[in-house]
């Protein structure tokens, strides 16, 4: 395979305008700092697709595509990542010096098999502790949720140890080199350089891909601290926007279509009830990676089921989830559980013949989604009946089909017993004043991000704030006056700070050579998300500044707060210095 050095790929990112790429294929319009046009992979009546010049990249804010002009071609083109970096070098005139499979492409390839082959140790090594007396508790714990042996074995479930060196200290007696264990995720460093590992009294479920490599881990505690499940953080095998649990099983079930729910347990337990078509997410929203996945896997059947919680959380994921799933080609139905809350406690309530019951009257997403909206209207009242039939007739003006759209006429005129020709000419009606309303993507809103307790409430700040300093150098000097990389929350917001700070020590900060860095399309679709953190260039600079100082002052505060809990803080004047510096922070002018 030939292979092109990085130096010139980065060298073809800075001398290319992404603007004189992408302006002969999509409209684009200038709009505060940036361009915007109607984004060419997903269907849009809204402009949600963003150019910005300054940092030479592109995202989309409804459908999350974002990347470099290397992304664009290779998205748009259907280019491969040499041929995109071809064309532009052509544009560029520019002659591309070739070279023959390099040495760091295979030492990338290399550590990726050595972090599958750790992984597979480490999960042998914690069913191991499991089955024996140290691990007892899990065990206990496992059974008590109705696990046999037999589903225990089949997911490889584990327990890791209370003493926080003890996989570390197994793996490197098997002879794993510290560089995998750390690339891995399975050890982390503290500050004074000690090796520890990064799960310790959990319950360990391994996480395998479709081809049954263990990619990473969740371990979940058995009190109720925080938070409940850990997971292993990015690492160039594990990439949750690419993942499903359960996948390896259920791409072989007998059954042609799957069933999604929200966690680990669900899945287990579903499969130990003779659903083997389940999977989960890991522990964040569905993605159209995901979607895409399931499709594939799921052949010429395009049924998928969803069984998220069904509490509001849980219908709210299922609404968003169900245009993702859409545009993948897959139709989604709901299954209800109610009363119960999850599939797992479903289950065990009620049986596994009950749940097919279930599977058999799952509704479909449209009938699903406006039988949602019918808690926001007071139905007794005729003025709130009248309301919420114009907005059922919004969204069956949103239908693009010209068929399931007069059968949902029908539908909808019998179930609420309106007279189907006034309906048809509401729906008609709205349909021409443009304000029929279509199933698209939505960002979930901030409080009802359950998943992802990790990246904890610091997580948006700190995307601003990495934003910004990819922005202002003024703002990058500040920052590193107060913080590290390290402060950064681990895995893809560490690795930006991290080169935006060596960026702007060399002089200038080019986002887009940044983004070049990271080695998956989610990855990049995410980082472009960073960069392009909307809201940013609202802000006038004083509020700029105002956020900017909020956030270097909270994870100050976090950093001493955690070293001060983990009695790794420094001395008692390094505090002090500490502190008086944040005071001076309040007043500097940024
Ligand atoms: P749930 O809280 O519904 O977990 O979160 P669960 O699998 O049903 O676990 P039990 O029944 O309480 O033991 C759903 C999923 O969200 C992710 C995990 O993937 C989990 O399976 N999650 C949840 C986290 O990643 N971290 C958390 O702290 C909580
Ligand atoms: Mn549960």
């Amino acid at each position: 395979m030939p292979y092109i050095p990085e130096k010139f790929v980065e060298d073809v990112l800075s001398r290319t305008d992404i603007y004189d790429v992408i302006s002969p294929v999509v409209e684009l319009k200038k709009r505060g700092g940036n361009y915007f046009g109607l984004c060419p992979f997903h269907g849009e009546k809204t402009p949600s697709f963003s150019v910005s010049r300054q940092k030479q990249l592109f995202y989309c804010f409804g459908c999350h595509i974002g990347g470099n002009a290397i992304s664009f071609l290779e998205q748009y083109e259907n280019e491969t990542f040499v041929e995109a970096v071809e064309e532009l070098a052509q544009r560029l005139n520019m002659a591309v010096p070739y070279e023959n499979d390099s040495a760091a492409a295979r030492a990338r390839s290399g550590e990726r098999s050595e972090i599958y082959e750790a992984n597979k140790e480490a999960a042998n090594y914690y069913y191991m502790v499991l089955k024996s007396p140290a691990g007892k508790k899990g065990l206990d714990y496992l059974k008590s949720r109705g696990l046999s042996d037999e589903t225990i074995l089949k997911f490889g479930l584990g327990y890791s140890p209370a003493a926080r060196d003890s996989l570390y200290k197994y793996l490197k007696e098997k002879g794993f080199s510290d560089a995998v264990l750390r690339a891995g995720g399975l050890v982390i460093y503290t500050d004074t350089g000690q090796a520890k590992d990064r799960f310790f009294d959990r319950v360990m479920f391994p996480i395998q891909d479709a081809n049954k490599h263990v990619i990473g881990f969740g371990g979940r505690v058995l009190t109720d601290a925080k938070p409940k499940y850990l997971n292993t953080a990015e690492t160039s095998v594990f990439d949750k926007s690419r993942n499903l649990y359960g996948l390896h099983l259920a791409r072989r079930s007998r059954r042609s279509y799957m069933i999604l729910c929200e966690g680990y347990m669900d899945v287990i337990a579903m499969h130990q009830a003779g659903f083997d078509n389940a999977v989960a997410s890991l522990g964040t929203a569905l993605t159209p990676g995901h979607a895409s996945i399931i499709k594939k896997y799921a052949g010429d059947n395009s049924f998928t089921y969803l069984c998220y919680d069904s509490d509001n959380a849980g219908v709210n994921a299922a609404l968003r989830a169900m245009p993702i799933l859409k545009g993948a080609g897959l139709d989604a139905r709901i299954i209800d559980m109610s009363p119960h809350k999850d599939p797992d406690e479903f289950i065990r309530a009620l049986g596994a013949e009950a749940f097919e019951e279930r599977i058999n009257r799952a509704k479909n997403g449209f009938v699903f989604g406006i039988e949602v909206l019918e808690n926001s209207y007071d139905m007794r009242d005729p003025q709130g009946r009248t309301d919420y039939i114009n907005a059922v007739a919004a969204r069956v003006a949103g239908i693009k089909d010209e068929i399931e759209r007069a059968n949902y006429v029908n539908y909808v005129a019998e179930r609420y017993e309106v007279d189907v020709g006034s309906f048809r000419k509401k729906v008609t009606q709205i349909a021409l004043e443009g304000k029929a309303v279509f199933q698209t993507y939505s960002e979930p809103p901030e409080n009802e991000v359950r998943y992802d307790i990790e990246s904890n409430d610091m997580n948006r700040p700190q995307g601003v704030l990495i934003a910004a300093m990819a922005q202002k150098p003024e703002i990058t000097r500040v920052v590193k006056d107060y913080l590290t990389a390290e402060d950064f929350e681990e895995g893809i917001y560490r690795k930006l700070v991290t080169e935006i700070m060596k960026q702007a020590d060399e002089g200038q900060v080019k986002p887009q050579i940044i983004l070049n860095m990271f080695d998956n399309e989610a990855d990049r679709a995410f980082v472009s998300a960073v960069f392009e953190e909307d809201g940013l260039s609202d802000m006038t600079d004083e509020e700029l500044s105002e956020a900017v100082k909020e956030t270097i002052y909270k994870m100050v505060k976090r950093s001493m707060e955690t070293a001060a809990k983990s009695g790794e803080a420094g001395t008692v004047q390094d505090v002090i210095k500490m502190q008086k510096k944040l005071q001076e922070l309040r007043n500097l002018k940024i």
